[in-house]
């Protein structure tokens, strides 16, 4: 490995215990993204070569949720922070260049402030250091002339050390060797016996290797998240970055500080998001679309033009010039094509409508294919589920299905076809063809009338 390598190191192997959860504490998520794989993902865009998350607490429950895109490294008993970097390098055996080191719980550093910072290290050790109005919680790092000397924490500062604004953000810049060589003096001799990072600072400033403090002008980026005030803290900073950056590229945000934006989401110029809305994971917009208020979409692609207003939906896909809602629930692995029409209460699952479809009111299509220009009509219900297995439907272009019509899969309507309203359709409809599958109507003169009378000479 050439010496130019950066290897990144995210430590999550921690319980979280101020939390209070069953779940590790890296998993919780930052504008809807697990906090270890925010810092991850951030890292990596910032090219650092490869990067590595130290897990162990809930290891398992990590690694499946983040996948195998990452490598890891296994802290398996928690005797602290600079334990954790033992136990990744004893891992990954010879590790030469720098080694970049962050936690997995300050989930808003971000790819700048990640290149800044690399780009800001050029000695033996560069530390993150936010100059905080107060900063109880953290590491206070002691510094003179732009240079740490040493890193005590919360648990183990005098009084006087507790006026120090000068906060650890737990981020650390080491030439590879001299980490090596600082962490085999660590010890545990401190208020919570764990064998902590922040040591190596003394240690290196002792032996003649200054710290350079890298202080950052914005704090906020460095918030580390111990508990679930500050993992709201955290989703409110981030939001209001990630809606600030989507508004200055031109898409109307009505009311910021009730909009979910997920950090990978993309929308076109002139969309216009209304309050109460959620855009998650890898959902994109085109422009000059109106989606709100009160919609929740994931993982969506949604077209040019369209007007989505109190919906749901994810996984699928939605053309240009689409118009949802209210109420409507798009489901997995379903396309809606150009100008598609969903009303209230419709719910559209497995299926694929082509252009120019409209499904109104009050309908539940799964597992279908719909034909250009069809209309399905209210109260419209395909039975793709017969208890053991599931059916599709098939309905050409340009057909008219009636309100409240029971289409038992797997059937097929031909083009330009029609079933009467109220029909229950078992058998293929060919083009051009209707099908009638109710009971025929039978009408009895002065029945209901009949009936009244009955009803008001019998005494009570
Ligand atoms: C740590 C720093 C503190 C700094 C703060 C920044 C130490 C000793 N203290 O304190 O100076 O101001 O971060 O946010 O480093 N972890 C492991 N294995 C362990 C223990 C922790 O992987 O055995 C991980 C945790 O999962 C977490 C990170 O290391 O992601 C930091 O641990 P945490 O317990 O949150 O440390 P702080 O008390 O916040
Ligand atoms: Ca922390």
């Amino acid at each position: 490995m050439s010496k130019a390598t950066t290897t990144g190191l995210i430590l999550a192997a921690g319980k979280g215990t101020r939390m209070k959860s069953d779940l590790p504490k890296c998993l919780h998520q930052v504008c809807g993204v697990p906090m270890v794989k925010l810092v991850a993902d951030n890292m990596i865009s910032a090219g650092v070569d490869r990067v590595i998350i130290v897990v162990g607490h809930g290891g398992e429950a990590i690694v499946e949720a983040l996948g195998p895109s990452y490598l890891y490294a296994w802290q398996r008993e928690q005797l602290g922070t600079g334990h954790a970097v033992q136990c990744a390098l004893a891992e990954l055996g010879e590790v030469e260049g720098t080694v970049v080191i962050a936690c997995g719980d300050t989930p808003l550093i971000s790819v700048d402030y990640f290149k800044e910072f690399l780009a800001e290290h050029n000695g033996t050790c560069t530390l993150s250091v936010a100059h905080l109005s107060d900063a109880t919680g953290y590491g206070r790092v002691v510094v003179e002339n732009g240079v740490a000397t040493r890193i005590v924490e919360q648990k183990d500062a005098s009084d006087e050390e507790k006026q120090i604004r000068y906060a650890n953000a737990g981020m650390y810049c080491v030439d590879g060797a001299s980490l090596r060589e600082a962490l085999k003096t660590l010890k545990s001799d401190n208020a919570q016996g764990e064998y902590y990072l922040t040591d190596i600072v003394s240690y290196l400033s002792e032996s003649s290797r200054a710290v350079k403090a890298f202080i950052s002008a914005d704090p906020s980026i460095l918030l580390g998240v111990n508990d679930r005030v500050q993992l709201a803290e955290a989703n409110t900073i981030l939001r209001r970055q990630i809606n600030e950056r989507h508004m200055r590229a031109g898409v109307t945000i009505v009311d910021p500080a009730t909009t979910y934006i997920g950090p990978a989401v993309s929308i076109g110029q002139d969309s216009i998001i209304e309050p109460n809305t959620y855009l998650e994971g890898s959902t994109v917009v085109g422009a000059g679309s109106r989606i709100g208020p009160n919609c929740k979409f994931s993982d969506m692609r949604i077209g040019n033009d369209c007007y989505l207003f109190m919906s749901h939906g994810y996984e699928a896909t939605v053309g240009n010039g689409c118009r949802i809602g209210p109420f409507a629930n798009i489901r997995p692995k379903t396309v809606l094509e150009d100008g598609v029409r969903l009303g209230n209460f419709v719910e559209v699952n497995r299926s694929h409508l082509h252009a120019g479809v409209k499904v109104n009111h009050l309908t539940y299509i799964g597992d279908s294919e719909i034909g250009e220009e069809t209309n399905i009509g209210a109260g419209t219900i395909t039975c793709n589920y017969d208890g053991y297995k599931k059916s599709r439907t098939t309905i050409g272009k340009n057909v008219f299905v009636g309100s409240n019509s029971t289409l038992v899969a797997p059937v097929t309507i031909g083009d330009g076809a029609l079933t009467a309203a109220g029909s229950v359709i078992t058998d293929e409809i060919p083009a051009g063809g209707a099908g009638f599958g109710r009971a025929r109507q039978v009408t009895k003169d002065g029945w209901a009338e009949r009936r009244r009378q009955q009803h008001e000479n019998t005494p009570e």
